[in-house]
């Protein structure tokens, strides 16, 4: 027998793309509005895409460039990490966006048949990442019942029993799909957790400028640490795909495990895109945290529309532009949930199950304009209130 139709293990091993199925069901609605997707409403500045506007006849950007990213991109992110993130010791590899920066690292430091560790509710393409690859002995940690923080104390004992000891462990922060912040202490620790094991730590800094409450995101450095970060939602160039990977500049070897697998996939990072982050670098953070503080309003509006689960319920949001909401007992399948509030209420919302937690709920805060966020969000606080009052009346 050949092989011919036989697909392979990992592949079919792999979770199904939530975003892929929710992308499905919009299409069965006549006029749904999304607090589903994690993307912010914005467009990359102008002044930027005015500059890159100009670049399309530039025969470099439609060659190859550099498989670790063009020289003056680097260069402005070194910059832009010493000073904004206290990376001093980090080098830079330019990826098609945070993603493919993961797989990467996945692809560098695991081998199938090898544990890791990541935090409930963890981010599903981090999860898929892992599966794909053969990685299939995740152990997921618990989060802190009320702050969902990582718990530090069953990292240290899950590291100090495991044989092997698990090769990667890994957080979000600010989360997705919790939105709640790593408080530097917490970071340290778990980091110190981390290199005492000889394991090593990712930390997915993708949402690093959206803080709120006066909150302040920080980043850690070690030989055993590495860092991704994107430019997806930060300067709104999600469709661009850029992001970039920041690993100790003294490990012997990984830059060239990692150029293997880039020279493998992208080859290297879109130009013009990269061309683009140089020019959005200039703006500076002062234009992120400028949309960022408009994205307060959404968050009090979500939260104000997800209150008929009982506040109780309604966690995370001290970062990223997500809440995470627990349904109430007896819809632990939260996909039902979803398909039915799509189809009776118009609007669309992530089940928890993506993220590892059945019975729970994801809700985006960054993709609409704040009266359009009204609009879903009272399609939203109708639907819970039903749901809540009624169940799933069809
Ligand atoms: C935590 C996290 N990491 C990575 C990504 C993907 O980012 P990118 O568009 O840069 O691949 C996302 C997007 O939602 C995310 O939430």
């Amino acid at each position: 027998m050949g092989s011919f139709g036989m697909l392979s293990r990992r592949a079919l091993g792999t979770d199904v793309p939530v975003m892929t199925q929710i992308r499905r069901l919009m299409a069965e609605l006549t006029n749904p509005m999304s607090l589903a997707q994690g993307v912010v409403y914005w467009q990359p500045p102008q002044k930027a895409l005015e500059k890159v506007k100009e670049l399309v006849w530039d025969p470099t950007v439609s060659s190859y460039g550099p498989d670790e990213g063009i020289p003056e991109l680097r260069e402005a992110l070194k910059n832009k990490m010493r000073e904004e993130n206290k990376l001093t010791k980090s080098a830079v590899m330019v990826t098609a966006g945070a993603n493919q920066a993961f797989v990467n690292l996945v692809l560098a430091l695991c081998d199938p048949g090898d544990s890791v560790i990541m935090f409930e509710p963890y981010y599903f393409n981090a999860y898929m990442a892992f599966q794909m690859t053969g990685v299939t002995d995740i152990i997921i940690g618990p989060g802190h019942p009320e702050t969902l923080y990582p718990d530090a104390d069953w990292l240290e004992k899950t590291l100090s029993e495991s044989k092997p000891t698990p090769k990667v462990v890994t957080v979000v922060n600010p989360g997705n799909p919790s939105g709640t912040y790593v408080p530097e202490p917490l970071l340290k620790r778990i980091s110190e957790i981390c290199k005492a094991s000889g394991c090593w730590l990712i930390v997915d800094n993708t949402y690093e400028y959206f803080m709120y409450d006066g909150l302040k995101h920080s980043c850690i450095e070690g030989d055993h640490i590495v860092n991704v970060f994107s430019f997806s939602k930060t300067y709104g160039m999600m469709g661009w795909r850029l992001g970039y990977i920041a690993y100790s500049e003294r490990l012997d070897g990984f830059a060239t495990e990692l150029l293997k697998i880039q020279d493998n996939i992208p080859i290297c990072a879109s130009i013009i895109s990269q061309r683009l982050a140089i020019y959005a670098l200039e703006e500076g953070a002062g234009w992120i945290t400028e949309r960022v503080k408009g994205l307060v309003k959404n968050r009090e509006i979500v939260k104000e529309a997800l209150t008929p689960l009982g506040k109780e319920n309604v966690k995370g949001g001290e970062g990223a532009i997500y809440l995470w909401a627990k349904l109430p007992e007896g819809h632990r399948d939260a996909f039902k949930v979803v398909r039915w509030l799509a189809h009776r209420h118009g609007v669309v919302v992530i089940p928890g199950g993506a993220s590892g937690c059945p019975g729970h709920i994801r809700v985006s805060f960054g993709g609409l304009k704040e009266e359009e966020m009204r609009a879903a969000a009272e399609r939203l606080r109708k639907g819970l209130e039903e749901l809540v009052n009624h169940g799933m009346v069809e």
